[in-house]
């Protein structure tokens, strides 16, 4: 690591000394023994990749549980799930609402707003653990998006909320939800997973339009010194419609399985792939509905590897895929773990029967 990163991240650590944590449950560790389970990557996301496939339209999701998370949840964004008994959720609490421009001002279509960028840590059980808030008051960022988690660090956007403005790339140790802010983006961005084999950072901007990506390798003088901006390594568009990804979890470096692989002419090399969850408005002259969906994407050309629908909704009726998602595989077979409502949230878990 070169010295002048360690200067910038050093930098970074002073603003992120602001970070106010709310203990809720002393008695119990943000961690289980402190210690830090392994990501997707290096533990359930081959067998993810290997199981997707059986997915499609007629796939039977068998409820496993619901559980009330305590507390208002204000507007919930991201989620892992890090390890068997801990769910960190971003959380946004929107103070002033933003209001829509009648025309675009300075490249965006509304005003900013206000709020504070909130990570929640929960037990299994739902059960309140910190509370922390991410974000000073006034800050023009305090919208979190989807979160990933590494092995060492939680990733997360926190962005100006509203389109085309800027955004800050934080990681937050889940041992002390201490944030520790590393660039800053010239757009908004939500979605962010951590490529750790190629080190490589890639984001989610306005309705998943975009991605771009970041190298944590090729940047030898150091990300440009915050609040400068850092320009990015290359940016692709989203070449699909189908919904627009709100939640993404690197998945590792695999050859596809078969079913996958026949689409592309039976070329298989190892592929940077992430899974995504999310909904995209379908709207008529009469009617309007959220389209829910997971897919498994290529993270370097944003090509869709698998896209299955998911028409289930929350007991409120939102979409199940229209806030955070995980996934994992429970013997044997997958899971998706979903937290749709705002305000009063339930964790809804589903089986691929
Ligand atoms: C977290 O704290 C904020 C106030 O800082 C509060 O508005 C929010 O409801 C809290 N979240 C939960 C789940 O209790
Ligand atoms: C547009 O940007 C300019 C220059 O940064 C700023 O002074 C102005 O307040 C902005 N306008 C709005 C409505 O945000
Ligand atoms: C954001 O920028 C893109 C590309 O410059 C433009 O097509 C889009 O209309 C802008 N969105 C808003 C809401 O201003
Ligand atoms: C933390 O609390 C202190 C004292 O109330 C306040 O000055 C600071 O802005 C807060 N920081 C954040 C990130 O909420
Ligand atoms: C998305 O990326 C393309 C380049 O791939 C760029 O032309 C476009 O302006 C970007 N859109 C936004 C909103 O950043
Ligand atoms: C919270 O949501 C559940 C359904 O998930 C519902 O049964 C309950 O009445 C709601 N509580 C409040 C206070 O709205």
């Amino acid at each position: 690591m070169k010295a002048s990163y360690i200067v910038a991240v050093a930098a970074a650590l002073n603003l992120s000394l602001a970070t106010n944590v709310t203990i809720i449950r002393p008695n119990d560790p943000f961690l289980p023994d402190n210690k830090l389970p392994p990501s997707h990557a290096t533990s359930d996301g081959a067998s993810i990749v290997q199981l997707f496939p059986n997915l499609g339209r007629s796939t039977t999701w068998k409820l496993i549980s619901k559980t009330h998370f305590e507390g208002d949840t204000g507007e919930p964004e991201g989620m892992v799930r890090v390890g068997d008994d801990r769910f960190f959720v971003s959380a946004g609490q929107y103070t002033v609402a933003t209001q829509k421009y009648t025309h675009p001002i300075n490249g965006t279509d509304r005003s900013p707003g206000a709020g504070f960028a909130h990570m929640l840590i929960y037990d299994g059980q739902g059960r309140l653990i910190a509370n922390a808030t991410l974000t000073p008051p006034g800050d023009i960022e305090y919208h979190s998006g989807g979160i990933d988690y590494d092995g060492r660090y939680i990733w997360d956007a926190i962005a100006q909320y509203r389109p085309n403005t800027t955004a800050t790339i934080v990681r937050i140790d889940p041992l002390t939800l201490q944030k520790e802010a590393l660039f800053r983006t010239h757009d908004h961005n939500g979605g962010i997973v951590h490529d750790t084999i190629t080190d490589d950072i890639v984001t989610l901007n306005w309705g998943g339009r975009n991605a771009t990506t970041w190298s944590m390798k090729d940047y030898p003088q150091g990300f440009a010194p915050l609040p400068a901006f850092t320009e990015a390594k290359s940016s692709v568009p989203d070449p699909t419609f189908f919904v627009d990804y709100q939640d993404c979890k690197f998945l590792g470096h695999h050859a596809l399985p078969s079913a996958m692989s026949a689409r592309f002419g039976g070329l298989n090399p190892t592929r940077a792939i992430m899974f995504c969850g999310g909904v995209a408005t379908i709207e008529s002259s009469s009617s309007s509905f959220n389209l829910g969906g997971i897919a498994l994407i290529d993270l370097q050309t944003m090509l869709p590897l698998w896209e299955v629908p998911i028409s289930l909704t929350s007991d409120l009726g939102t979409s199940m895929t229209q806030n955070p998602i995980d996934i994992a595989v429970v013997d044997g077979k997958l899971r998706i773990y979903c937290l749709p409502d705002q305000h009063n949230s339930t964790l809804y878990v589903y089986e691929a029967a």
